[in-house]
Order: structure tokens, then C-alpha cells, then sequence
């Protein structure tokens, strides 16, 4: 790939760029020794593999085996190329990137993200304006503030008002010269159906900006103020913003989410205001769509392995119908969830407004977990006859079939056959069947996607990690020509790159990483840069001369066994020249 931002730049950007607060933003770390640890975001597990050097400026996960440096990270993670993620980073140093080095084509390419993020920021401006301006402006005002919302939170928020105007954005997008296929793009406006211009998508509505963890606005959501359908319209599908991974309010709440290893879901935009407004900070909505395991690796990222989500939903029978949907989406993301129900009636914004916060708090201490949950509302439905009970698990099932945790799953049975006074094997069978009958997506499979690589012979590595870590050792290394004897390739290569990168004046392994476009060889590098082990000259030495050692026997058994077939075929030429190289070791050892 032809690099186009100096090379200069992409190193301003990478020494000022540290691994750790960036991979912090959306995976929650632990400092472990001399290297953080966190749940990886590239696969899902439940214990801690992921991990990041800060010396090194280097990550490396050994469940899944994705290693890189800050920038393969940003690549990875935000789905960027090379060029996007230098951007990217270096928009948020402050560092410029010249981009006349850029063919037309890349250009185009790498600023389309971009400019639909100007497009949103220039939009949240003309709402605000809209919302400071005339009479409307003070009506959507009345509105937020009938509904409770502060000027702070109003202005933290960046809620505004879209005119009831056809072209009310349109104009304001024209005088700031944004090209209509741009604007067109960002979801905002909304083609005529003659194919003549376009309209403006929200008007007349409360607008609420959606933003992703760096502040970035992705999407809108618009709210009427009277009765007209629909409530809410949320923006399309654009390259900014996926409604399965967008979760309002997450801005403002990931730091007291980070803080307390606690978050809660919530399911509408005021009910998240709510919360905020009265101090309950990390809380975040959905938005108009049923949780996904993009939700939950997002949540995850925010409270770490030990943390939790508590799912706020009404006690109506759709809101425990979603919490039976999402407590499998939980199990898939491997991720903890408590579910708090309100009483009968009661959303988050009306229970803050009536019962205020210090309730909400007394009530989200009882939330329980979802099986627990799931137990109780289904009792509360059927009831202890013989047909309710037999109803209620009929109900639960599924939800206990889902349980990866087998212990976990004995436990909940057990639980249940104690509150429905029955034999648990007879629930243990209805268990089973379910469990036959859903997709046997078995964790068997799961651990072998998983399985390490096998990257060659462990003295091999060893030697590898030790030039990364030990690198006085590097002249030695050449000067025995060790490579030279090395079986695995890859490691062959690797080797090789960080003797020509030793010859260099500045190096590191984050350097070195950059280098390395081959993933595989870049993940393996990462991996064997990464770890604690002590290194001494002695140690290095030692190693150093065992794997030589070794090699010359192996050398001598395949000289050995070549003159054995010589001797057998009596190809005499070949023998000679055989005799003739074993006395040159002999003389050589
Ligand atoms: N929603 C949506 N589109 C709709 C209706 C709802 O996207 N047509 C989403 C919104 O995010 C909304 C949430 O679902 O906030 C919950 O909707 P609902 O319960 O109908 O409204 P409330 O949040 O109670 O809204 P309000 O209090 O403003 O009436
Ligand atoms: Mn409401």
C-alpha cells in the first residue's frame, strides 16, 4: 500500500498517541504488572486476555491472538484503513496531516466519514440555532422544559429544534456550501419521490444529537411535540450511524459508567435525560430497536469483566418480553445483567419526576438478576395451580436452556423446583429438550476458532522475544548467523525485520509493528514482544548456545542418515562429498 501522509507526520502522530488512554476509551483496562488488562473487543470472553505494553506502546489478546500497535488498533476496531486511523488520531492531538500527497480517489475515500461528520456538526448547529430563534424556538423550549429538562442539561445534551419547514436545512446546508450528494448521504434530507430536489427529513421536531464515545455526532433523533405520528424518528442507516451500536447519552455517561463498573439501559431518549438530570449519569438508551450484542460489547468496554448492566424496563408484559429477549443477547456478549423493574405503570423519566432519585436508587438495589427475574414474573403471571405451574415453566425454559454456565443453570433449576414444589428432574427434562431444539451453537466451536496458531518451535520464539526484549542481545545474534538456522519462516522473517530495524537509529516495537502489514506476522510479533519474562545476559546466552548446540546435532543426525543412504544406494560421488562435510563439522566443533 503506498503510503500518502509523510512519514514524518505518522510518527509525530504515533509518539504522541498513547496506547493505553486510547484503547481506554472503549475498553475498560486494569493495570496488571508492567501491562494493562481488559476484556478484548475483537472476540468475546468473559476473563481478561487482552493486553496492552505501555513501554512497548504495543496490544496483543491470547485468547484471540490480534496484536498490533495504536494504529492497527484503530484500524481494527473502528473498521478504518491505515490512512483513516493516522487521521483520526491525529485530529485528536491536534496534529495536521498535509494531504497533497492524496490522489483524488483516496481522497475521496478517506474523507466521506469525514465530511458526514461535518455535515452533523454544521446540522446540531442549525438545530441549536433553530432552537434559540422566534417563536418556535420558545415553544420546543416550553416543551423541554415541561418535561422537566434544565438549561444544562438541555445545552449538554446539544438538544435543539428542527423548523416546520420543508427547506429550513436545506438552505442554512447551501449557504455553508455542503454539495447535496453529501448532504444526501448523511440522511438528513430525504429525495422526492418525482425525483425533483430533496426535503428536509426532520421538521417541527424536538432534535436530539446521537453521539458516539469521542463526542462525535453520528445520527439525530427527532421528537414531535404534539400528537402527530410517528413520535419519534430516529436518522437512516448512513456510514456514521448504526442504530445497533449507537447508544444514546454514552458521551456523558461512560465516565461514570468506567467509575463505578455499573451501567443502566434505559429505553427512551427522556427517559436517559431523566436520569442524568437528577445525577444518575451512567445511563444511556436504546434506540427504538431490541438490544444487541453490539450494545453489549460496547457496555462491556465501559464497566469491564466485573461490572454489570442494569436493565431498566417497564412491568408491563412488553417490557418482560424484552427482558427475556435480551437476557440471551447478555449470555452471547458474556456480559452480567440485573433487571430493575419499576412499579406497574412507571417509566424511569415519570418515576424521577414523582419519586425522585434517592427512591431510584433504594429500588435499583433490589433489581435482580434476569433469571430471577424471569422466575418471579412468570410465577406472578400463572400462578401456583397445577396448570400455572406448569405454564410457568413452559415459560422459562428457553430462558434456562440459554444458560451457558452449567453449575449457573443447576442452581436456577434448582431454585425454581423449590418455588413450584416439584421434582427438579421434571424440570431438568423440559430444560434439555429446549436446549436440543435451539441452535446448537456449542462452545466446543467457540474455542476452536480460537486456537493459538502454531508458530514454530518454542526455542525459536524464545530467541525472537528475547531480540524484542533484550535487544543488546542482537549483535550476537547476527554475528552466530542464528537465523540462518531457524525452521519456522515466519519466525525467520520476523527475526530478520528486527535486525534491519536495529540498524536504525530510533526503534521500537510499535516501530516495528508499523512495518509489518502481514496481520499474522504482526500478531505474532506483538505476542512474543508482550509478557513479563526476566531477561539476563546469562539467560540469553544460555539459550543461545543450547539452540546452537541443537541444531548441530540435528545437522549431524541428517548428515548421518544422508551417508547411510548413500552407502545403501552405493552412490559413491554423493558419499564422498558427504565424508567430506562431516569431517568439516567435526573440524568446525
Ligand atoms: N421510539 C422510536 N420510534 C418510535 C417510538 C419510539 O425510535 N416511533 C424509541 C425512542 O427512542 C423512544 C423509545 O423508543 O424514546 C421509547 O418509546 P416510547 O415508550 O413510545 O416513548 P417514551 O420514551 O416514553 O417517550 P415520551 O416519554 O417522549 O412519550
Ligand atoms: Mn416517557
Amino acid at each position: 500500500m503506498a503510503r500518502t501522509i509523510p512519514e514524518e507526520t505518522i510518527s509525530r502522530i504515533k509518539n504522541a498517541a498513547n496506547i493505553v488512554d486510547i484503547i481506554s476509551d472503549s475498553v475498560a483496562l486494569k493495570k496488571s504488572g508492567l501491562n494493562y488488562l481488559g476484556l478484548c473487543p475483537f472476540h468475546t470472553e468473559k476473563t481478561p486476555s487482552f493486553t496492552v505494553s505501555p513501554d512497548k506502546q504495543i496490544f496483543y489478546c491470547f485468547g484471540c491472538h490480534t496484536g498490533g500497535n495504536v494504529f492497527s488498533f484503530i484500524m481494527q476496531h473502528e473498521g478504518l484503513a491505515f490512512p483513516e486511523a493516522v487521521r483520526a488520531l491525529g485530529k485528536k492531538y491536534g496534529i495536521e496531516i498535509p494531504d497533497e500527497r492524496m490522489t483524488p480517489g483516496q481522497k475521496r475515500h478517506y474523507s466521506e466519514r469525514e465530511k458526514l461528520f461535518r455535515v452533523n456538526e454544521l446540522a446540531m448547529s442549525f438545530f441549536r440555532e433553530s432552537f434559540h430563534k422566534g417563536a418556535t424556538g420558545q415553544r420546543a423550549k416550553a416543551y423541554l422544559v415541561g418535561r422537566g429538562m434544565t438549561q444544562k442539561i438541555i445545552d449538554e445534551h446539544q438538544l435543539g429544534y428542527a423548523p416546520n419547514r420543508w427547506d429550513g436545512l436545506l438552505r442554512y446546508m447551501g449557504q455553508k456550501r455542503v454539495p447535496l450528494e453529501v448532504l444526501a448521504k448523511s440522511g438528513l434530507i430525504i429525495p422526492r419521490k418525482n425525483n425533483s430536489g430533496y426535503y428536509d427529513r426532520f421538521r417541527d421536531r424536538i432534535i436530539f444529537p446521537i453521539f458516539d464515545l469521542n463526542r462525535q455526532v453520528v445520527g439525530f433523533g427527532g421528537r414531535v411535540m404534539g400528537d402527530d405520528m410517528p413520535k419519534y424518528l430516529n436518522s437512516p442507516e448512513t456510514p456514521l450511524y448504526n442504530k445497533r451500536r449507537s447508544l444514546y447519552g454514552i458521551q456523558e455517561a461512560k465516565q461514570e459508567a468506567r467509575k463505578t463498573s455499573v451501567i443502566y439501559l434505559v429505553e427512551g431518549y427522556f427517559d436517559a435525560l431523566a436520569m442524568h438530570l437528577y445525577g444518575i449519569r451512567n445511563t444511556v438508551a436504546t434506540l427504538g430497536t431490541a438490544l444487541t450484542v453490539e450494545h453489549v460489547q460496547l457496555i462491556k468496554g465501559l464497566v469491564g469483566p466485573s461490572g454489570y448492566a442494569i436493565l431498566v424496563y417497564d412491568s408491563d408484559q412488553a417490557g418482560i418480553n424484552a427482558a427475556k429477549r435480551s437476557i440471551s443477547i447478555f449470555e452471547q456478549g458474556m456480559l452480567d445483567a440485573r433487571i430493575l423493574v419499576l412499579p406497574e405503570g412507571y417509566d424511569p423519566d415519570d418515576f424521577l419526576k414523582e419519586q425522585g432519585p434517592e427512591s431510584f436508587l433504594k429500588v435499583s438495589k433490589k433489581a435482580l438478576g434476569m433469571v430471577p427475574f424471569l422466575i418471579d414474573s412468570a410465577i406472578e403471571r400463572h400462578g401456583l395451580s397445577v396448570e400455572g405451574k406448569v405454564k410457568v415453566v413452559a415459560a422459562l425454559k428457553d430462558a434456562l436452556a440459554a444458560i451457558e454456565d452449567t453449575i449457573a443453570r443447576a442452581l436456577y433449576i434448582k431454585k425454581l423446583a423449590e418455588r413450584l414444589d416439584i421434582d427438579e428432574t421434571a424440570i431438568m427434562d423440559h430444560v434439555r429438550q429446549a436446549m436440543q431444539r435451539t441452535d446448537p451453537r456449542g462452545t466446543k466451536d467457540h474455542a476452536d476458532r480460537f486456537r493459538p496458531h502454531d508458530s514454530g518451535s518454542r526455542m525459536e520464539q524464545q530467541i525472537v522475544a528475547m531480540m524484542l526484549r533484550y535487544p543488546v542481545m542482537i549483535p550476537e545474534i547476527v554475528g552466530r548467523n542464528i537465523l540462518d538456522y531457524f525452521e519456522d519462516n515466519q519466525l525467520k522473517t520476523i527475526g530478520q525485520m528486527i535486525i534491519n530495524q536495529a540498524r536504525e537509529e530510533e526503534h521500537s516495537v510499535a516501530d516495528l509493528v508499523s512495518l509489518i502489514e502481514n496481520h499474522k506476522y504482526r500478531n505474532l510479533l506483538a505476542k512474543l514482544a508482550m509478557g513479563e519474562q526476566h531477561w539476563d545476559r546469562q539467560g540469553c546466552e544460555r539459550l543461545l548456545d543450547q539452540f546452537a548446540t541443537r541444531h548441530r546435532k540435528q545437522l549431524k543426525n541428517d548428515l548421518q542418515r544422508q551417508i547411510e543412504a548413500a552407502e545403501k544406494n552405493k552412490d559413491m560421488d554423493l558419499l564422498l562429498k558427504l565424508l567430506a562435510q562431516k569431517q568439516n563439522q567435526a573440524v568446525k566443533n
